[in-house]
């Protein structure tokens, strides 16, 4: 578990231990000589910034009174057991505690290599207008994001677009931790595994890569020319190398089964993620799957609860394609069926709207501050902490 609230190292051992009020996190320093006594940021489970004791003690002030009060809010409306969402939303509270992870996600490309029967990034759509952003424009997108916003951890994606090769990306990873330290999730689908360990020298900790689907044969047949073994392999591999690892799958693709859906949740755990990502397919009217049903939100939800109910203490996010299914209530829905965890989309507004994966996409609405407004508003109403941004 992670917060963007300043913890104090107590011991150090191979592993560094942090103590927030009273509780103990462990967390690696790979970034920064820490000693005992230091006031530090820890994210995702390594020490991120290091924090001049003033300006920790001011925010741990603020935080105590809020924590106690969130706390307060989550036990009340984590009472209730009447039915499975609030059963999940209860083992949601007594396992994994009212912290709530914000990510920022950089989309800094819309090519790619791949052509995913499902999506709207895939090659074979001439209809969408492509974007590159440069080296430079993606290090300032990420420091903004961080400096202005206060974000501690953030995605970087892309469509598989091997235009960057591991130079480019190795310059934007470099160019962010020298301005702003960050929990960095590369999200640049299947590269080498030599350009991966070129980007974990460089600081990156975190890789998001969804399998997509466990059974074989749906995804050998919506992502033509890919083999689950491959991309379950590199995902296995970047675990092993210290990243990580955010994953999980696609609800409603033609022909999975309930089955299916279950055999998707336990895969994503063993393959010792940090974090779930899955929601529903949304058909994209330039896709051979456009005329497919988009899954109902109880669908999703479901998937929420049962990943709670099977694994208490995982992190489970709510993703942007489950919150587009009902733009005003469906994030809240799925943080009281289980789910403890959000992204918020930091790309430069010129180009959000041409990162169409799908049609309707939630969260380009309105400007970031507001958006990050209506985040913690609706995080303090459930009694959660953000424990990314810090509260407003
Ligand atoms: N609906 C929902 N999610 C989609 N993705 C791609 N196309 C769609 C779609 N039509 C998801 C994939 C991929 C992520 C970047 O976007 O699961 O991993
Ligand atoms: Fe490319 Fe990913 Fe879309 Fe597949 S899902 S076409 S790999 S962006």
């Amino acid at each position: 578990m992670c917060y963007a609230i300043p913890g104090k190292v107590e011991l150090r051992d191979k592993y560094v231990v942090v103590d927030y009020f009273g509780q103990k996190k462990r967390a690696r320093s790979d970034f920064h000589e820490v000693s005992v006594g230091d006031y530090v940021y820890a994210q995702g489970g390594f020490i991120i910034n290091k924090v001049p004791p003033a300006e920790a003690e001011a925010a741990l002030e603020t935080w105590k009174e809020m924590f106690d009060e969130l706390q307060k809010i989550d036990l009340r409306l984590a009472e209730k057991k009447d039915n499975l969402y609030q059963i999940a939303n209860n083992l949601r509270s007594r396992y994994s505690g009212n912290s709530s992870c914000v990510h920022g996600i950089l989309e800094f490309s819309n090519y790619c290599d791949n052509s995913c029967l499902y999506c709207g990034l895939r090659k074979e759509n001439p209809a969408l207008e492509r974007y590159r952003m440069s080296v430079e424009e993606i290090v300032e997108a990420a420091c903004s994001a961080a400096k202005n916003f206060g974000f501690k951890a953030m995605v970087l994606q892309s469509g598989e677009d091997r235009y960057y090769d591991a130079e480019k990306l190795v310059s934007a990873v470099k160019g962010i931790m020298a301005q702003t330290p960050s929990l960095l999730i590369m999200s640049i689908g299947e590269r080498s595994v030599e350009t991966y360990r070129k980007l974990y020298a460089a600081g990156a900790r975190g890789v998001l890569m969804r399998f997509e689907t466990s059974n074989r044969a749906l995804y050998e047949k919506f992502r033509p020319g890919c083999r689950l073994e491959d991309r379950l392999r590199l995902i296995q591999e970047l675990k092993k190398m210290g990243y990580i690892i955010i994953s999980g799958f696609l609800i409603g693709l033609p022909g999975q089964s309930e089955k299916d859906i279950i055999k998707d949740i336990e895969l994503t755990n063993s393959l010792g993620v940090e974090m779930f990502s899955f929601g529903p397919l949304i058909p994209h009217e330039s896709t051979p799957l456009n005329s497919e049903p988009v899954p109902p939100l109880e669908k999703i939800l479901n998937t929420i609860a049962q990943t709670r109910i099977l694994y208490p203490e995982s992190r489970i996010l709510v993703t942007t394609a489950t919150e587009t299914l009902e733009k005003n209530s469906a994030a809240q829905r799925a943080l009281l069926s289980g789910a403890n965890s959000l992204m918020i989309n930091i790309t430069p507004e010129k180009y959000q709207s041409l990162y169409y994966l799908y049609p309707g996409r939630a969260g380009s609405e309105k400007p970031l501050a507001e958006r990050i407004d209506s985040v913690i508003k609706l995080l303090k109403s459930l009694g959660r902490a953000p424990s990314d941004l810090g509260l407003a």
